[in-house]
C-alpha cells in the first residue's frame, strides 16, 4: 500500500520566535524568500504525498492565503508581463491538494494528530514536523517511503544527536537490523541525560498506521502537560513492528534561532542567484 497522506501539524503558537510569530505564523517566516513550511510541502509531494492536511489554529489563516490562488496578484504580474513571476505564484497554489483542520485548543502533538483521524481514515499516513527541514538528494520522506514499501511497518526517522542535546527530543530504544535501520524496543519523550537510552532522537518525519488514532484517544497527558505523541507512539510500538530511520541529510532545526540562521545562510549559499555575492559579502566579515 502507497502512503498518500501526510498531516502537518501548524496549530503551535511559535513562542520562541516572538515577536515575529505574534501576528504570524511561525510557519510563514522565510528561509531566503521561502515560507518554512513551504520546504516541508515540497518535500512531502517529491515523495509521492498527494494530499497533506494542515492543523491550524487561530490566527493562521495566512498559511491557507499562501496555498490559495492570489487573484489580484496574478493579475498585476500578467498587466505588468512578469511571467516568471507570475508562473512562480501560480505553482504554490497548484502545488498538492489541501485539507485544513482547526485544532481548537492547544493540548500537544499527539491532540494535533487525532484531530486528523477522520480525514485520513483507516490508512497509514505520514506526518511532517515545520520545524525540521532536512536537505537531501533524495528527500527525508521519500527515502523513509522505500522503507516503508518493503517493510510496511510504522518508521520514524532518527538522527545521532550530541548527549547533551538528548533532552530537546524524543529518544528511542533500538537494535540496528540492518544500514540505516533500527527495530524500537521503546522511546521517551524529552528524557534527561542520564534517562536516555540512547542518542539517537527522534526527527520530525513519521509514517504511522492508523491504530494510531484510538491509541491517541486514550493517551493521558505527558511531557509539559500535553498529549504526546511519542507517548502514544510507545504503546503502538507492544503491539506492531515499528522502525527507526537513519536518513542522510541534513537536518536543520528551524523551530530554535540558532537552527534558523544556520539554514538562512546555507540555503542563502547554495542559490545561484544569491551564493556568489553572498559568499563574498561574509568574507568581508571581520570574524
Ligand atoms: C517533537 C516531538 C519529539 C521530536 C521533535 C523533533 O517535539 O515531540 O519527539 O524529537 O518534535 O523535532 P517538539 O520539538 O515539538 O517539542
Amino acid at each position: 500500500m502507497k502512503i498518500k497522506t501526510a498531516v502537518f501539524p501548524a496549530a503551535g503558537l511559535g513562542t520562541r520566535f516572538l515577536p515575529a510569530t505574534k501576528a504570524q505564523p511561525k510557519e510563514m517566516l522565510p528561509l531566503v524568500d521561502k515560507p518554512m513550511i513551504q520546504y516541508v510541502i515540497e518535500e512531502a509531494q517529491k515523495s509521492g504525498i498527494e494530499h497533506v492536511i494542515i492543523i491550524t489554529g487561530r490566527g493562521k489563516n495566512s498559511i491557507e492565503d499562501h496555498f490559495d490562488m492570489s487573484y489580484e496578484l496574478e493579475r498585476n504580474l500578467e498587466e505588468k508581463g512578469k511571467t516568471e513571476l507570475l508562473e512562480l505564484v501560480q505553482s504554490v497554489s497548484n502545488m498538492i491538494t489541501i485539507s485544513y483542520v482547526r485544532q481548537k485548543e492547544a493540548l500537544g502533538l499527539g491532540h494535533a494528530i487525532l484531530c486528523a483521524k477522520h480525514l485520513v481514515g483507516n490508512e497509514p499516513f505520514a506526518v511532517f514536523l515545520g520545524d525540521d527541514i532536512v536537505d537531501a538528494d533524495v528527500p527525508c520522506m521519500a527515502q523513509m517511503m522505500k522503507a516503508w514499501d518493503k517493510h510496511q511497518c510504522s518508521i520514524i526517522a532518527v538522527e545521532q544527536v550530541s548527549m547533551e542535546h538528548v533532552s530537546s527530543y524524543g529518544v528511542i530504544a533500538g537494535e540496528k537490523l540492518e544500514d540505516r535501520l533500527y527495530k524500537i524496543s521503546d522511546m521517551v519523550e524529552k528524557p534527561k541525560r542520564e534517562d536516555a537510552p540512547s542518542d539517537l532522537a527522534i526527527i520530525g518525519r513519521y509514517i504511522l498506521t492508523p491504530e494510531i488514532f484510538d491509541i491517541l484517544e486514550k493517551t493521558q497527558k505527558g511531557a509539559g502537560g500535553e498529549i504526546q505523541l511519542t507517548d502514544g507512539l510507545r504503546t503502538l510500538l507492544k503491539t506492531q513492528n515499528f522502525y527507526g530511520y537513519q536518513f542522510e541529510g541534513n537536518r536543520y532545526d528551524t523551530g530554535s534561532k540558532m537552527g534558523f540562521l544556520k539554514a538562512t545562510v546555507e540555503f542563502a549559499l547554495k542559490r545561484e542567484d544569491l551564493g556568489p555575492e553572498f559568499r563574498e559579502y561574509l568574507k568581508t566579515l571581520d570574524l
